[in-house]
């Protein structure tokens, strides 16, 4: 069984007391908190083994650059892909979808073309396509959400065309929580003739992601929001594709030889692997992807979707505050925005901090969302494995305080 108590022992930074009361984290959407094990994986390495890869034969650079080979192929093993290979170790979420748009979106698309997202799409998975836009002259179009909060998948086959050559979707909303179907929303876009990229952000941290079933040609993810170190995260993309894209940056280790005139590419991963990377952080993202797996992905979904349903039911109880996504958790997970009446999420945010409990306000990087959604701004509580009954009990005390103070 989920055994969350024995859970928040490995992580440290629970014990904080925040004005004198127990912590109660619900900001993992934003970022989770790093277990033992983590922090000592960072520890071990700049403490044994540090020095740099791929290019001393000494001692220290041999396993140096072992543990962080090691480190690509548990995320490779995470996330079946085919071979280390297709994992680009990026510095984040964005940087990956960035490097997509940058390489592949320069060299294959052309003025006219046209590329699909969806009205929930973070910043990072809109802003760098803008770039094209303004560069290329390419279109975008994009798949509506429903006032469910459902991506429109009747309007999405619509929206497909013969220009259509790439489709770029969130997997689960930062915002509503939704889970999209990103198997169905792939197939359709092959189907075009198009290309699948999924920003995986929200779900490789909470649900097993099988890239090879998915059958995804590109997929991108932080470490940081799955127990991993910030600055470090990997861009998943088949072989073939990789293969022949050009790189993203220039520098040392992405070269096999250089002239005064030109240079040879290295092979992959390496060839979008400019300068020294992020080591230590590598070595580490292993270590968390370590404990997620002993834990085991689809118990931790199912975890999530409990809460996610106890938290629902207490929320939609209460008549000033108001959810928004899927009022159900069967299609959504534990990514929870919510507003109360006409209490500012900044002031709600600021009250429950008073109480030890640490949510989002603002529109989380996905201002179009808000837009369409007529909000100026949410709440957002997000739950993950150290996360219990008792939280979201405390998220709602909390509430309720908020509601007394405003008198609304
Ligand atoms: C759905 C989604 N995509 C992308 C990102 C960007 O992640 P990062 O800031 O780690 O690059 C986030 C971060 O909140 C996210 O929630």
């Amino acid at each position: 069984m989920f055994d969350t108590i024995k859970i928040q022992k490995d992580f440290p930074i629970l014990k904080r007391k925040i004005h004198g009361l127990r912590l109660v984290y619900l900001d993992n959407a934003a970022t989770t908190q790093k277990p033992k094990q983590v922090i000592k994986a960072l520890v071990d390495f700049y403490s044994k083994h540090n020095a740099n890869i791929h290019r001393g034969i000494h001692t220290l650079a041999e396993e140096a650059t072992k543990m962080h080979e090691e480190a690509r192929g548990k995320i490779a093993g995470f996330i079946h892909a085919a071979t280390p290979r297709e994992i680009i170790f990026v510095r984040n979420c964005t940087e990956a979808i960035n490097l997509v748009v940058y390489s592949w979106g320069r060299k294959f698309l052309q003025r006219h073309d046209e590329v699909i997202l969806s009205e929930s799409e973070h910043h990072s998975n809109l802003v760098p396509w803008q770039f094209l836009v303004a560069e290329l002259g390419i279109k975008l179009k994009f798949i509506p959400v429903t006032n469910e909060g459902l991506l429109d998948l009747k309007v999405y086959g619509k929206l497909l065309t013969q220009r259509t050559k790439m489709v770029s979707v969130v997997h689960i909303s930062n915002v509503l929580g939704t889970v999209n179907p990103v198997e169905k929303i792939g197939e359709m876009a092959h189907k075009a003739g198009a290309l699948f990229m999924i920003d995986a952000a929200q779900s490789l941290p909470r649900m097993p992601i099988d890239v090879q079933k998915i059958n995804c040609d590109f997929l991108a993810a932080s470490g940081h929001k799955m127990l991993g170190p910030t600055g470090i995260g990997f861009l998943y993309g088949k072989e073939k594709l990789l293969e022949a894209m050009p790189p993203f940056l220039g520098g040392g280790d992405m070269i096999r030889e250089v002239y005064l005139d030109h240079s040879l590419w290295n092979g992959l991963p390496y060839k979008f692997e400019a300068g020294t990377p992020n080591i230590a952080d590598a070595v580490a993202f292993g270590a968390a992807i370590d404990y997620l797996e002993n834990l085991g992905l689809s118990n931790i979904f199912l975890h999530e979707k409990k809460l996610t349903e106890y938290a629902l039911k207490k929320l939609l109880a209460m008549p000033e505050v108001t959810v928004y996504g899927p009022k159900t958790a069967e299609k959504r997970t534990g990514v929870i925005s919510f507003s109360i009446r006409d209490i500012h999420p900044h002031d709600v945010a600021q009250i429950l901090d008073r109480e030890g409990i640490a949510i989002r306000s603002g529109f989380h990087c996905a201002m179009p969302l808000h837009q369409k959604l007529k909000l100026p701004a949410t709440c957002r509580a997000s739950f993950y494995i150290y996360n219990t009954e008792e939280d979201v009990d405390q998220l709602i005390e909390g509430i309720k305080k908020a509601i007394k103070t405003f008198k609304i």
